[in-house]
């Protein structure tokens, strides 16, 4: 019979928010459950966003010590030099390399996937890049700077790459959201919000949530291919990010933060285990399938309309098809 302790306090622990996202529930959960490594990646295709820092750059830093071929995205060249450089030492791995683009700029993006498709079969694309931005800005073709960094931009990787990702069999896509996406309902009106009504924190978390609205509509629109789409959340994570993001809350919870390690670990994991191939369209944290409504309020009357319109307004905004 199995165990039934771990899956009791992972219930109990996700109740509580702050010690689930905390170093704490990921301690007591990979305890519990007896973690161990996500398979070996030896000859497979791994392409990343915003691995110069924080949870992509140990997300990156241990697919790469698994064995996998990785590229990554970054926008800054001596950066993306020096991540290279820190990231072959850590793994022992040579197979690394870079592109240069900003991903929220669609011009960069189409330039990437033209590289990367180029290259064959791409087992897993991953997009991490983003940040909390405290000042409205645009990208370079005139979006909201969160939106196009975190929606718009990869949603033209992911149909760029589609053919190199459903060559690969099984292609996966996975698209780090936030646990901070709970406070927010799906609203498309919201992504194009006025400068004078801009709020950082919630911007971004409508971003999240729109993340994995799209995240299920990819699912079902590709549920012909053996490609999986999937977002995760990585947890309170100490990184630099957090900590020019949230400069009160970081210093507040440096305590309870998770490592960078631990805020990627479900992200790694996802790249390699076959769990993840069993569905598609999930949400996941730490190893687990989660809810993605907290408060009833954030649930959506018709979250297939959603998908649907979200979809055509990415379409429209990045002319793709
Ligand atoms: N830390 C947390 O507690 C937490 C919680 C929930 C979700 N997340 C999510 O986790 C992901 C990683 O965040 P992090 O905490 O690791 O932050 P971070 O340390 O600031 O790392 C962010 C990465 O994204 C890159 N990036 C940002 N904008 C970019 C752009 N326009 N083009 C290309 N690259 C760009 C950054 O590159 P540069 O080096 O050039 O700046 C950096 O490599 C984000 O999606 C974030 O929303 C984090």
């Amino acid at each position: 019979m199995t165990n039934p302790l771990p899956l009791v306090v992972d219930k109990v622990l996700e109740a509580t928010v702050g010690l689930s996202f905390s170093r704490v529930g990921y301690a007591t959960r990979s305890r519990l459950e007896s973690w161990i490594d996500p398979p070996s990646l030896a000859g497979r295709r791994v392409l990343i966003t915003g691995a110069t820092s924080g949870i992509g750059f140990a997300a990156a830093a241990h697919l790469a010590s698994l064995g996998a071929t990785l590229t990554f995205v970054a926008r800054d060249e001596a950066r993306a030099q020096t991540t290279a450089a820190a990231l072959a030492r850590r793994s022992h791995n040579e197979r690394i390399d870079y592109l240069v683009g900003d991903v929220g700029d669609l011009v960069a993006i189409r330039r990437v996937a033209d590289i990367v498709g180029q290259r064959g079969p791409l087992d897993v694309l991953i997009h991490n890049a983003g940040a909390l931005a405290a000042t409205r800005s645009l990208s370079p073709q005139g979006f909201e700077t969160t939106t196009a960094v975190q929606l718009l931009g990869p949603f033209l990787l992911t149909q760029l790459l589609l053919p190199a990702l459903c060559g690969a069999s099984p292609g996966r896509v996975l698209t780090v959201s936030s646990g901070g996406m709970y406070t927010q309902r799906f609203d498309l009106p919201s992504l194009e919000e006025a400068d004078d009504h801009y709020d950082g924190v919630a911007t971004y978390a409508r971003v999240k949530r729109a993340q994995l609205v799209l995240t299920h509509e990819w699912a079902r629109r590709v549920a012909w291919t053996d490609t999986v789409f999937h977002a995760m959340h990585p947890g309170w994570t100490d990184t630099p990010g957090l900590a020019s993001s949230l400069p009160r809350f970081h210093t507040a919870a440096r305590r309870l933060l998770r490592t960078p390690q631990q805020g990627a670990d479900t992200l790694v994991w996802l790249s390699g285990t076959r769990d993840a191939l069993a569905t598609s369209g999930d949400f996941w944290f730490d190893r687990h399938r989660r809810y993605e409504h907290r408060i009833p309020w954030t649930r959506s009357s018709d979250p297939g309309r959603d998908q649907v319109a979200l979809w055509d307004w990415c379409v429209e905004r990045t002319k793709s098809h």
